[in-house]
């Protein structure tokens, strides 16, 4: 595991923008990434490839995860999110960016075409913040290290945590479809950001605790190229 110690968010997110900038011709079908941490890194990235004329037709893109019950046009789904930090500001053909449908008549068939889909295209980097309590994607703590994309319920932390980006008295859906750990640990190459003293624990899990299903994160340490940006705030345990 290749750590790159930073110290701070802003930093955080220029440092993992370039990374992927320069990797970009390397990579066909790029894993992303939603939550708060990559919202700088998705503005770095952004500025980068305007700046520069880059066109990303060849990128094909795959997320992690959505919300169960949020169609692709509401403002708190993962796919408008997508739209806004990133898709709509450059040239990615858009059959090209693939999310799981969060309205799916059948959210288990849609997570079996999804996992169906992400295996075929194969992931050459991807993309990861973590939560709190370790969660990877919406993997929460319990999840097998061999799970495949799946309709799964969230821990009450983390829909107290992803509250502050729904509306007042607006509900958080308590479940969603997420790419399973094990269909996460297939891509060629991961890249962890993780900021913030809210993180410091997980991030101390992943570097030096011992792998344990209660700790979804430490799944990683089995994986053969993983990169982790973070900043001081995050290291603060390690
Ligand atoms: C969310 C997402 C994860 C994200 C994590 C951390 O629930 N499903 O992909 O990495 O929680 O979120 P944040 O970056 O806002 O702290």
């Amino acid at each position: 595991m290749k750590l790159i110690q930073v110290a701070d968010y802003e930093e955080m997110s220029r440092s993992a923008a370039e990374l992927v900038y320069t990797e970009l011709e390397n990579i066909r079908t790029l894993g992303l990434a939603t939550g708060g941490t990559p919202l700088g890194f998705y503005e770095a990235l952004r500025e980068r490839v305007r700046q520069e004329g880059r066109s990303l037709q060849h990128l094909h893109t795959v997320n992690l995860d959505e919300y169960l019950g949020l169609a692709a046009d509401h403002p708190q789904s993962y796919h408008y999110y997508m739209n806004e930090v990133l898709f709509q500001h450059t040239d990615i053909p858009s059959p090209q960016t693939h999310l799981p449908a969060g309205d799916a008549e059948d959210p288990y068939a849609e997570a079996a075409r999804y996992d169906e889909l992400v295996t075929r295209l194969g992931v050459d980097l991807q993309l990861l913040g973590v939560g709190a309590n370790g969660h990877i994607g919406f993997n929460e703590p319990g999840s097998s290290f061999h799970g495949r994309t799946d309709v799964v319920r969230l821990a009450e932390g983390t829909i107290r945590a992803n509250a502050r980006f729904f509306g007042e008295g607006e509900r958080v859906p308590e479940q969603a479809v997420t790419m399973g750990i094990g269909t996460i640990l297939e891509s060629r190459r991961i890249l962890l950001l993780a900021s913030g003293a809210r993180k410091a624990e997980a991030v101390r899990a992943l570097l030096h605790g011992a792998m344990s299903e209660e700790m979804p994160v430490t799944a990683l340490q089995t994986h053969p190229d993983v990169t982790v940006i973070a900043d001081e705030a995050a290291l603060s345990l390690s």
